[in-house]
């Protein structure tokens, strides 16, 4: 895995540059396509046997990066890989902060393979890892996160994305005396934010996208901390597709190693547009920087990486 880290990066550098164009554009379709098709050629340059486990749909509904496609010029790694080409597409062509283009690998088999659907998931740093229960009250989690971080509750800081179906959880941290933080798009930076101390986010929680809840379990595991998920079919259909694809109890909870069982997993984001851990790309006279974090799961490392590039050249 270690020798793909570089190759990885290059993918999400690689699908930000291409999704630039589209950055306020208002066609989320043609954003979407660029970003999508630039990570699949990249993941095809690199020696590796590389699954998409959590991608863009299923066969039938996506024509590249789907669920099952076999990515890369062979070799002896075999990859599972969960990828989102661009996480924000709303901001992207809106020209808003929170877009960025999203990878995660870990050895063959140890990745969640589940349908694109929504999931609710609960993330934290550190500090409180294994002190939260995603079927416990909210209240409950929230006093034991005060507890294991030292903090009053009234010192607390709690992400949530702003939905209507997260009304209940933003009443019950208020009423805690805890401060719900709330964000439009982009969950995966939230979660992972979790980890990185000086950001001062002790929870983050909610309903959002499955692909989103695996790419952010990699980074928090990675980081030290720990997410909780569960999948949320919507009717018999959804729960069949989840068995399909080896889930025995799809509405089940996820505990952080079934989500990632591997310590040994990579992931990279690189900055469409600026967001609370990187900047969105930055052009220059046909020149442009992108700005990327890396992290290593194995040496529990984060790099903060910025890499010019003449938009000209090919990468
Ligand atoms: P995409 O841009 O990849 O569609 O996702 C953006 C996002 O905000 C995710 O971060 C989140 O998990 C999901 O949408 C929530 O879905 P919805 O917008 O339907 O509430």
């Amino acid at each position: 895995m270690q020798s793909l880290l570089l190759d990885f990066l290059k993918v999400t550098e690689s699908a930000a540059i291409a999704a630039l164009p589209w950055v306020g554009s208002g066609n989320k379709i043609a954003a979407d396509d660029a970003a999508t098709s630039a990570m699949r050629d990249q993941l095809n340059e690199m020696n590796m046997h590389g699954t998409i486990v959590m991608g863009e749909g299923e066969i039938d509904e996506a024509p590249m990066l789907y669920i099952g496609e076999n990515l890369g010029k062979g070799g002896e790694t075999e990859v599972d890989i969960a990828v989102d080409p661009i996480e924000g597409t709303t901001p992207t062509v809106n020209g808003q902060d929170n877009a960025i283009t999203v990878i995660a690998a870990a050895p063959k088999g140890t990745l969640l393979h589940a349908p694109d659907m929504y999931m609710e998931k609960i993330a934290v740093g550190p500090k409180a890892k294994g002190e939260i229960d995603i079927e416990a009250p909210l209240l409950e989690n929230i006093k034991a996160v005060a507890k294991a971080t030292g903090k009053d509750i009234t010192e607390l800081n709690v992400l949530i994305q702003d939905r209507p179906r997260h009304k209940e959880y933003i009443d019950t941290i208020r009423k805690s005396g805890a401060k719900a933080h709330l964000f439009n798009d982009g969950d995966v930076i939230y979660a992972t934010a979790t980890c990185i101390e000086n950001k001062n986010i002790d929870m983050f929680l909610g309903v959002g996208g499955a692909p989103e809840g695996v790419l952010g379990a990699v980074a928090v595991k990675s980081l030290g901390g720990e997410m909780q998920a569960r999948l949320l079919p919507r009717n018999e259909e959804e729960v069949n597709r989840c068995k399909e694809m080896g889930l025995a109890d799809p509405r089940g909870v996820l505990t952080h190693n079934q989500l990632v069982d591997s310590e040994d997993c990579i992931f990279a984001a690189t900055g469409i547009t600026d967001n609370l851990l990187l900047n969105g790309i930055k052009m220059n006279n046909g020149d442009c920087t992108t700005h990327s974090i890396l992290i290593n799961g194995k040496d529990k490392q984060l790099r903060y990486i910025e890499s010019q590039y003449n938009t000209k050249q090919a990468i």
